[in-house]
């Protein structure tokens, strides 16, 4: 008999779309960098905060509604832009639909395998996320074709700083998927008759490109020609994110932020949301769990700016602790990507049940009626616990 596709854990999530992807597109998603430092405390620094639950006087309603960007939401969860590249045949449109069915956004990667038309088609509450890459006339058509698509806002993703090398070893990721590069990856694919016959079935290989990079009527980059642009691109100063924030226009987020004094910046740049990330740990080794940087950045910005938070999200709790600390919502990447890559639309659909349920649970033994009254006050916070970066101009301690 097959298996229930049903998970009940992230986790087990996880041990499925390990059994199912071949080994380099696991490892694509697995990601980190150098020593794996951060990947390791964005998970492990949730443990360390302790829930204080209440024996009685529990609440029959709970609400866990809110906006983000002033969409409403049916929960604080909100998917984070990921290159999802062959995971999936529907990839990007499945995460999508999942979103909708679960009444929250999409956050689609500017590296996506999907053109932003067929997403927002998909689910009309979408973010369109954008690196800091190539001139500034190539943004602006970006842009111009996401607006035209109907995405609601942007969110600019400026942490990253081409890290490269971990110490567990890169998968290694062909340039282009054509019959060639597909029988010098059989070794790795066919092994994996489950995840093969899924794109068989759909009629297309991973093709590995960026379709919303192209440039108007032209063709697609592929994977690796638009991160060589990126990496030539000079990085952006302050006046530019407020130049990237003016054309936009719409409702902007800017992702990536893990200081104090950068999330001070931010808001004098006029950006209505930040979100507190270490993208996943895939970035800059050593940088705090994003969990641990909340609270301080938080607390500076108030309500000048809406706060979310991405990073080491794989259970409810997990996001019941980050509202408390200080966020309006969460984001999340491999938690979907594992729902994805497990049970396609449903397997992410899935991974927001679980997540809704265990945000439930916590506000239920906190007492509470709503996510909107978590607080610092329901936790043990050790004294170590925090970490205020770019609070203390020039101090060594
Ligand atoms: C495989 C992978 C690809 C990613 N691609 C992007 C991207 O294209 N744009 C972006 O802003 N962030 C990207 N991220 C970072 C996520 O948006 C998010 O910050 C991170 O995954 C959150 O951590 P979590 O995976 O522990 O939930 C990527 C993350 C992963 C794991």
């Amino acid at each position: 008999m097959a298996r229930n596709p049903w998970f009940e854990t992230v986790a087990e999530a996880q041990r499925r779309a390990k059994k199912r992807l071949p080994s380099s597109v696991y490892g694509a998603l697995v990601a980190g960098s150098e020593r794996g430092v951060t990947i390791d405390d964005n998970l492990a620094a949730f443990s360390e905060l302790a829930f204080a639950p209440h024996v009685a006087g529990h609440h029959v309603e709970r609400d866990l509604s809110t906006s983000v960007l002033g969409i409403p939401i049916s929960l604080p969860v909100v998917i984070s832009p990921t290159g999802v590249q062959a995971v999936h045949p529907e990839g990007e449109v499945a995460v999508a639909r999942a979103a909708a069915t679960r009444g929250t956004i999409m956050g689609l990667s500017s590296f996506a395998s999907k053109p932003v038309e067929e997403v927002t088609a998909a689910n009309p509450n979408t973010l369109f996320q954008m690196y800091w890459t190539g001139t500034r006339e190539a943004m602006i058509q970006r842009m111009d074709r996401a607006r035209a698509a109907g995405a609601k806002g942007l969110i600019a993703t400026l942490d990253w700083s081409f890290s490269n090398g971990r110490d567990w070893g890169s998968p290694s990721i062909p340039e282009k998927m054509n019959l060639k590069t597909m029988i010098t990856f059989a070794p790795n694919v066919l092994p994996h008759p489950k995840w093969l016959w899924t794109f068989a079935k759909s009629g297309h290989i991973p093709d590995l490109t960026a379709p919303n990079l192209a440039p108007p009527g032209g063709e697609a980059p592929t994977f690796f020609g638009a991160y060589g642009e990126w990496m030539q691109t000079p990085p952006p100063t302050w006046d530019d994110v407020e130049w990237l924030r003016k054309e936009w226009g719409g409702p902007f987020m800017l992702k990536g932020v893990t200081r104090v004094d950068d999330a001070l910046r931010a808001v004098d740049a006029g950006v209505d949301a930040i979100s507190v990330s270490n993208h996943g740990g895939n970035n800059l080794d050593s940088t705090p769990a994003t969990i641990r940087m909340l609270g301080p950045v938080a607390d500076a910005v108030g309500e000048q700016v809406e706060v979310l938070l991405d990073g080491g999200i794989r259970r409810g709790s997990d996001v019941a602790k980050a509202l408390a600390l200080g966020a309006r919502a969460v984001m999340i990447g491999r938690a979907y990507l594992w729902g994805l890559a497990a049970n396609g639309q449903a397997g992410v659909e899935n991974v927001f049940d679980i997540l809704r349920g265990g945000l439930d649970s916590a506000v239920l033994g906190l007492g509470h009626s709503s996510i909107h009254e978590l607080s610092p006050a329901d936790f043990y916070i050790p004294p170590t616990f925090t970490r205020a970066l770019g609070a203390h101009h020039g101090s060594r301690i």
